[in-house]
């Protein structure tokens, strides 16, 4: 049986644990804070409490933590760097197009492979026919990891070796979903200001869309992050993301400093933990004014 390493077991490495699994590899797991290794081992995975005993324990390692400063943290622990000889590295960590290029420059500088990578898909739906995994490099080194790859979801792409592919997309991605989330909490304020029921709205919307849990959260006036969600704090990252890329590129960035106003002032009144639907609230105060 083929193994895998995950390293980085929270809510998105966990996933990754699970599909691993379910689609026939063994897994090798380790996580910086050890206590949440522990899904991971009722899951299937063997454990490792040192970094580079994980790494040495399998050809291919799949990293998925907070940032690319995570995964050079990573790569700086005890033994890692010296582990990283002929072995397959896939980055699935969210970032920008230069972290995407640092990251391969510095894998390969240390001897290994690096595969550069994204998930457009929440956890819970990893690993579905209908999960977005994007990833790019050398097409020997994608021909590596496929097996393992083809694990993660029914819309898994191969984007070549333009290492910055997969990160781009995800931005472009991530955009198109800022503007689905902002233009329906406008579209529930259009509909409460001129007093037609938010239920009709959501009726309206697709099923499993993200647009439909925001107008039901405030149809209902409750925002609490469910699994379909994302606070307001985890919205202002995806926006700042979206902002450096744009001040980067030279590109505008006036819809993007929109709504990170919209979510600045969500967050003074105190709204950073709740749901990005909370939004809302500061658009009613604004009414009265
Ligand atoms: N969750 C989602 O819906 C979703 C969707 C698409 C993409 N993603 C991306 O997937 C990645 C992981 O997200 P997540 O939801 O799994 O986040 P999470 O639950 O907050 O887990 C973060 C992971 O990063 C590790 N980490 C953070 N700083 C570290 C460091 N300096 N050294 C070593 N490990 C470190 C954490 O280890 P500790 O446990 O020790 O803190 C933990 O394993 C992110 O890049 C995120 O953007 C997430």
């Amino acid at each position: 049986m083929d193994n895998v390493t995950v390293l980085g077991t929270g809510a998105m490495g966990v996933a990754l644990v699970r599909t691993l699994i379910a689609g026939g590899m063994s897994v090798t797991a380790w996580n910086r804070t050890l206590d949440k290794l522990e899904t991971a081992r009722s899951l299937g995975a063997s454990c490792e409490n040192e970094c580079a005993q994980a790494m040495l324990s399998s050809s291919i390692a799949m990293v998925c933590v907070s940032d690319y400063g995570a995964f050079h943290e990573i790569l700086k622990r005890t033994g890692v760097a010296s582990s990283l000889s002929g072995r397959l590295v896939i980055n699935l960590s969210t970032g920008t197009p230069e972290d995407a290029r640092h990251a391969d420059q510095t894998v390969r500088d240390l001897g290994g492979s690096y595969l550069d990578g994204a998930i457009l898909c929440y956890p819970g739906s990893l690993g579905s026919a209908t999960a977005k995994v994007l990833v790019a490099g050398p097409e020997d080194d994608f021909a590596r990891g496929q097996r393992a790859l083809t694990c993660l979801g029914g819309g898994l792409r191969f984007l070549g070796p333009n290492i910055i592919a997969a990160v781009v997309l995800d931005l472009a991605f991530l955009s198109r979903l800022m503007a689905v989330v902002f233009g329906t909490i406008h579209g529930a304020n259009i509909c409460e200001v001129e007093g037609v029921s938010v239920a009709e709205f959501a009726a309206l919307l697709p099923e499993d869309d993200r647009s439909r849990t925001i107008a039901e959260a405030i149809h209902d006036d409750n925002f609490h992050v469910g699994p379909m969600g994302a606070a307001v704090d985890v919205s202002r990252g995806a926006l700042v993301r979206l902002w450096q890329q744009a001040e980067r590129a030279g590109i505008g960035d006036e819809p993007i400093c929109l709504m990170l106003d919209l979510v600045n002032r969500a967050i003074e009144a105190g709204h950073e933990k709740k749901e990005t639907a909370s939004v809302i609230t500061v658009l009613r105060a604004q009414r009265a004014h």
